[in-house]
C-alpha cells in the first residue's frame, strides 16, 4: 500500500513548502496537509486538507483512520520569538502536540519525524562545532520544548518500537512564506527589505554567528531522513544539520555584491538578542553525513543568488 503522510502545522514557513515536496515523492492524494486554519490556501490546494489542532487527540485519530495515515510529519509548533512571549502555550503545543502525536503514533504503528532545532542546545553548550552528543541545558521556552521533545520521541522509539526521527535545524531561509517568529528571521526579512527599500535594520547585533539553511536543502534532509535505511541511524531524534554559519555583515555583503548600495544598520532586540547569543555559532553535522548522507547544496553566496531571484520573480 501507498505510504499516506499526515503533515501538522503544514502553513507555516517549512510546511507550505514541504507539503509540495511530499506530493511529488508520495502523490498528492497522499499528503494531508493540515492546520489550525478553516480552509486550505490555494498554494496546497491540490490536495486533500484538515483543520486540526494538535490539541485535539480524537481529530488526529479521527484524520489517521479516515486517510490510513502511516506517516506522520509534526510541524505544529510555536517559534522562539513567540515562545518566549507565551511560555505556557508553547509548552502546551511543542511538548503536549508532541505527546499527542507519539501516542496517537503508538497506537497505529505510523511513523514520526519532528523537527527539533539548534536552540535544544544553550549557554553553557560548546558554541563552536557544536558536537551530535554534548551539553543540552537550553535557557528559552522554545528551547526546553525541543530538547524535551527529542528525549520524548527516542523514549517512544526504544519502548514502544514507534520509528522517530528528526533533525536540529538551524535557521531556515525561504521566499515563498514568511517565518513565523522565530530569532533567526532577521535572515529572511533582509532580503525583502533589501530589495524593497536598498536598507535593512537588523535586530541581531553585528558579529553574531548563527547556523542557517536555505530551505531546498530541509526539504531534502526531511524527505531523505524520513527514507533513510533504519539499520544505519546510530541517532533518530535528533540529527545535527547545518549548511552555512554566518553573522549580519557577512550576509549584507552578500548581499551588496547584487544591490551595491545595500545599507545595513542595527537595533538590537535584547529578547532576541539573548536567545541568538545561547545558541551554538555552528554545528557540528558530521553523523548525519556519516548515517544517511546528508549534503547540503546551498551555500551563502547560491542561496544569496537565489533567493533575491526568487523574491524578483515574486514582485518583491
Ligand atoms: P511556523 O511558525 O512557520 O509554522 C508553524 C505552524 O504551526 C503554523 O502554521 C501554525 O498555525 C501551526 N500551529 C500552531 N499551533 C498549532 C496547533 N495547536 N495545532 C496545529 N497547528 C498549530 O513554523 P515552521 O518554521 O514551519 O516550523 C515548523 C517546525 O520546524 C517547528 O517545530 C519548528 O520548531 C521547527 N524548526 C523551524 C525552524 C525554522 O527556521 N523555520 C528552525 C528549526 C526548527
Ligand atoms: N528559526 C528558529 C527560531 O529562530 C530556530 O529554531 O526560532
Amino acid at each position: 500500500m501507498a505510504d499516506r503522510v499526515l503533515v501538522t502545522g503544514s502553513l507555516g514557513q517549512i510546511g507550505t513548502e514541504l507539503v509540495l515536496a511530499l506530493r511529488k515523492h508520495y502523490g498528492t492524494q497522499n499528503v494531508i496537509a493540515s492546520d489550525l486554519h478553516d480552509c486550505c490556501p490555494e498554494v496546497l490546494g491540490d490536495g486533500p486538507y484538515e483543520r486540526i489542532d494538535v490539541m485535539d487527540t480524537a481529530k488526529l485519530a479521527e484524520t489517521v483512520k479516515k486517510y490510513s495515515v502511516n506517516k506522520i510529519v509534526n510541524l505544529a509548533a510555536l517559534l522562539s520569538a513567540v515562545a518566549e512571549d507565551k511560555p505556557a502555550l508553547a509548552y502546551q503545543v511543542n511538548l503536549g502536540g508532541l505527546f499527542n502525536i507519539l501516542e496517537l503514533a503508538r497506537e497505529t504503528g505510523c511513523s514520526v519525524f519532528t523537527p527539533s532545532s539548534i536552540a535544544a542546545f544553550g549557554p553553557s553548550t560548546p558554541a563552536d562545532q557544536t558536537p551530535q552528543t554534548t551539553i543540552q541545558r537550553p535557557n528559552t521556552m522554545y528551547g526546553v520544548t525541543k530538547v524535551a521533545g527529542e528525549i520524548l520521541a527516542d523514549y517512544y522509539h526504544y519502548k514502544f518500537n514507534v520509528d522517530t526521527r528528526g533533525v536540529r535545524f538551524p535557521g531556515l531561509i525561504s521566499y515563498a512564506a514568511l517565518p513565523g517568529g522565530g530569532t533567526t528571521d532577521y535572515a529572511v526579512h533582509i532580503y525583502y527589505e533589501a530589495l524593497k527599500q536598498k536598507a535593512y535594520t537588523s535586530y541581531i547585533a553585528a558579529g553574531t554567528y548563527m547556523d542557517m539553511m536555505y530551505m531546498p536543502d530541509a526539504l531534502d534532509a526531511i524527505i531523505n531522513l524520513m527514507e533513510a535505511d533504519p539499520s544505519r541511524l546510530n541517532h533518530r531524534n535528533a540529527y545535527n544539520v547545518t549548511a552555512m554559519s554566518f553573522e549580519p555583515e557577512m550576509l549584507a555583503a552578500e548581499i551588496r555584491k547584487h544591490i551595491p548600495d545595500f545599507k545595513l544598520d542595527y537595533d538590537v532586540d535584547p529578547v532576541r538578542q539573548a536567545i541568538a547569543d545561547s545558541w551554538p555559532n555552528s554545528l557540528d553535522d558530521q553523523a548525519a553525513r556519516d548515517d544517511w548522507d546528508w549534503n547540503p547544496k546551498y551555500d551563502l553566496s547560491a542561496m544569496t543568488t537565489d533567493m533575491l531571484a526568487k523574491l524578483k520573480e515574486k514582485g518583491i
